[in-house]
This record gives C-alpha cells, structure tokens and sequence, in this order.
C-alpha cells in the first residue's frame, strides 16, 4: 500500500511554539528515526495528495462521517489551521469545542510530553496522582464532592443516567441488586438537545433520525419543550422521575441560552418529585460561556455534571461531577472504564484547567464573545437571512432562514471554518477560547460576505 505523506512545505511553513525537549534516552531516539525515515516527496503534489488520503480513507475507514472532499487538515498553531497544500484556515470549529487553547498550545504540550515520559497507564485498578489531582481541581472550584472519569461526552451522560437510576433505587428503599424490585426510573430531556449517541445518551438525544436505525433505544424517556417550564411541569413527577437532563446552554440543538427562570424552575421541580437535576455541559462547560462552568451564568446548581469536549484540550476524556449524596449510593464495581482518567490525559487536563480557570482568562472569553456578537450583527446589519446573532460566552451561534451547509462550503474556500447547528440552518462558532481581537473581526468580515451572497451560491 502507498504510504501517506504530506507535502513537502507543510513541515517548515511556521515557526512552532516554543516546546520543551523531547525525553531523553531510548524514547527520544526512537522519535528522532521515526521523523527520518518519513521524508516528505518533494514532487508529491497537494492536490494528488488530497485526493490519495481521502480515496484510501473511503476504503478502510467506516462511513459515518460527510467530509469535505477537498481538504486534508496536517498542521494546526493556535486558531489556525493548515491542509496539505499549506492554505491556513481560521478554526471557529475548534473540534467541536474541544481544542479550548487552540492548537499547539505549549503549555498543553507541555503537561502532555511531561507525562508521556513519566507514566501514561495503569488502569483504574491503581492509585495514580496525576487523577488524583484533576478530581481535587474540579471539586475545587465547582459545585461538586466527587468526580467520576470516562473518556467522552455521551460516555459520561451515560454514566449519569446510571447514576440517577440507581439514586432512585437506593431512595426508594429497594435492594438496588434486586432485579425484580422496581423504582422511579424516568429520564426527562429537552426538544433540540443533544446528549450522545451511545443508546442511554441516545434515547435522551432529541433528532428522530439519530435513533430511529438503531431502535429500540433505551426505555424509560420522556421528552419535554426546552425553555417551556409548563410543559417541564407536566413530565417530572414525583414516584416516576429519576433524573432530568439539560443543557445550560444547547450547543448542537442550536446554541440556545436557556432561560433564568427555566433552569430555576427545574431546580425546584426536581427538589419537590425527588428527581436529580442533571446539567449537561460537554460543550458549554470549562470556561465557554466566559464563566468556568455554564450553570454560573444561571446562579442554579445541578446535582450531576457531565463534562467531556475541552478538558483535556484534544485528548478524549469524560467526567461526571456529583453532590456526595449521589456519590454515596455507587460502589466498587458498580461502573468503570479501562482507559478512564488515566495519568496522560488527567495530567493534560489539569494543565487545561489551571489555564482556563484564570479569571482573567475567563473574563477575556467573555470579552471576545461579546466582541464576536456585536461584531456579526454589525457586519450582518440589513441581511435579510439572518435572523438572529445569540449565544453567551463563544458559543455563537447564527441562524438563518435557509439551511447553513452551502455558507459552510464558501465559507471553508475562504479559509473560515465554521460548522452548522439547529435544524441544519444555524452557523455555530465555537473557535478556540484563545482567538485574538484580529481573528474575531476577520471572521467577521468572511463569514458577511459569504452571507451577502447567500442568494448566488
Ligand atoms: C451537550 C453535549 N453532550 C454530549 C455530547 C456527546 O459528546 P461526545 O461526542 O464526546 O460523545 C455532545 C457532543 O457534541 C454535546 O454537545
């Protein structure tokens, strides 16, 4: 088979951040022969190498994805992103709210070569520090008594519904093991959510077409209208209800802020039927919003969180923070997770969080959403298909009276990168927490002309 390989100018087109040394001894060696035995063809075109990569990722790689067909990302420094042909893109996708310090951040690469070099896995059978120190980093500065690691957004939902349910099943004074007693077991969610697509986090997921393949999904959901406290009212229900998942603000289902006084009266709708309040901020959460966690915006606490996107800055991770009487009812043996919280990620993710927990880090993401917001409406002022700039913090979002899927198209050939949200006919921005002034007002002005000629494209 042809080996890929990139371009020859892709490897000296930028000065690098500054990095620390690679480990010495066998380790570097290895690294070192491994960059040697890979020179870049210098008569390898771009074009034929783009076109190499994505044919062979049609052969071997399972189809579920709808990628571009026309680029193939090799190198990304900061906000910035470079495909094959060495053409820079500004990243307002950032992995979809995952590489919160952009790319190449030092002090990330910093926290994840260190710990490379020291230890990367052992497994949950062991104690390892660097795990150690990221739960007591989260339980510090949130509401929260205990952190439970996995290795995902819906992963950690997951996890959260079993919680719930066997809260419930502690609380209403059965033998929790005992497969024929039963308990309160309901899971209410939200139209326009998102929550995974494993088959828990799946049944709570609104869009019909993510589960109809795959039914049936798992039982015990109830659906209710996002930011509609009446109809809220009428699916929580003391004796029925284990749990009731939202997003402070929805990321995917449209970059919708939920209302004050919606997310209030959970609270108090879950206190009265006994149910957990169960906030998900996979994507809102860890400094997003401009504030550390979504629900800060809210002045509401929930009992359970579920975190995942940014943590570890581009290393899959999870986690699940909870109130010590939740924690109470999970023993040993009651979940787990081989790869979950191991020391390379954990030790990665502490380095993200030391830097977004800054206040003047956060007061900075609050500063540029607000500069993004103004910044669109100004520059979008008089278009007839936008109606409407929202979102807190940078999660942005931009709907629209058509779909989105052609502005994204233009959009990428201008070098923005930018995805959708909503029913397909909302542009969400959810760049780097890092992004400069220049970069946002760049967006800005691309993103505007491609939507001035919205009609022609
Ligand atoms: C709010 C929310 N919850 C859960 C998920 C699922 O996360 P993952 O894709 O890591 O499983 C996402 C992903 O977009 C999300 O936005």
């Amino acid at each position: 088979m042809q080996q890929l390989r990139a371009p020859k100018q892709l490897g000296a087109a930028r000065a690098r951040p500054a990095r620390p040394a690679p480990p010495r001894g066998p380790l570097r060696v290895r690294a070192a022969a491994a960059v040697e035995s890979s020179p870049t063809s210098a008569t390898q075109d771009a074009a034929s190498f783009t076109s190499h990569v994505v044919g062979e990722e049609a052969k071997y790689v399972l189809q579920t994805y709808a990628r571009p067909a026309d680029v193939v990302f090799v190198r990304g420094e900061g906000a910035k992103l470079y495909d094959a042909g060495g053409k820079e893109y500004l990243d307002m996708a950032a992995g979809i709210a995952v590489n919160a310090l952009g790319h190449g951040d030092a002090r990330w690469y910093e926290a994840l070569s260190r710990q490379a070099g020291i230890l990367s896995h052992t497994s949950n059978l062991f104690h390892t520090v660097p795990q150690v120190e990221l739960a007591k980093r989260l339980v510090e500065k949130s509401f929260a008594d205990k952190v439970f690691f996995c290795n995902s957004g819906t992963e950690a939902n997951e996890a959260a519904i079993k919680f719930a349910r066997k809260y419930a099943r502690v609380h209403a004074g059965i033998d929790p093991y005992d497969p024929h007693a039963t308990a309160p077991h309901e899971i209410v969610s939200f139209t326009n959510c998102f929550h995974g697509r494993t088959m828990g986090a799946l049944a709570l997921t609104y869009k019909e077409q993510y589960k109809s393949p795959f039914l049936p999904v798992m039982p015990g959901h109830v659906l209710a209208e996002y930011n509609n406290l009446e109809s809220a009212a009428a699916a929580i229900k003391k004796g029925s209800t284990a749990a009731v998942f939202v997003e402070p603000v929805q990321g995917e289902g449209g970059c919708t802020p939920s209302q004050v006084a919606f997310l209030s009266g959970l609270r108090s709708l879950c206190d009265e039927a006994g149910a957990l309040l169960v906030f998900d901020e996979v994507q809102c959460g860890l400094g997003r919003t401009g504030k550390l966690w979504g629900y800060e915006n809210y002045g509401v606490e929930p009992d359970v969180m579920s975190l995942a996107k940014p943590l570890a800055g581009g290393l899959p991770i999870g986690a699940v923070l909870l109130k010590q009487a939740v924690a109470d009812v999970m023993k040993p043996g009651d979940h787990g997770s081989t790869f979950a919280g191991n020391p390379l990620v954990c030790a990665t993710a502490t380095a993200v969080v030391d830097v977004i927990s800054d206040p003047a880090f956060l007061a900075s993401v609050e500063a540029k959403g607000e500069r993004l917001r103004a910044g669109l409406r100004a520059a979008t002022a008089g278009n007839p298909h936008v109606l409407e700039v929202r979102g807190v913090g940078l999660l942005v979002g931009v709907q629209l009276d058509v779909m989105a899927g052609k502005v994204v198209e233009a959009a990428r050939a201008e070098g923005l990168l930018i995805i959708t949200a909503g029913k397909g006919d909302v542009v969400r921005l959810v760049p780097p927490l890092v992004i400069s002034d220049e970069e946002i007002d760049h967006c800005c002005r691309v993103l505007a002309g491609v939507l001035a000629r919205l009609d022609s494209l």
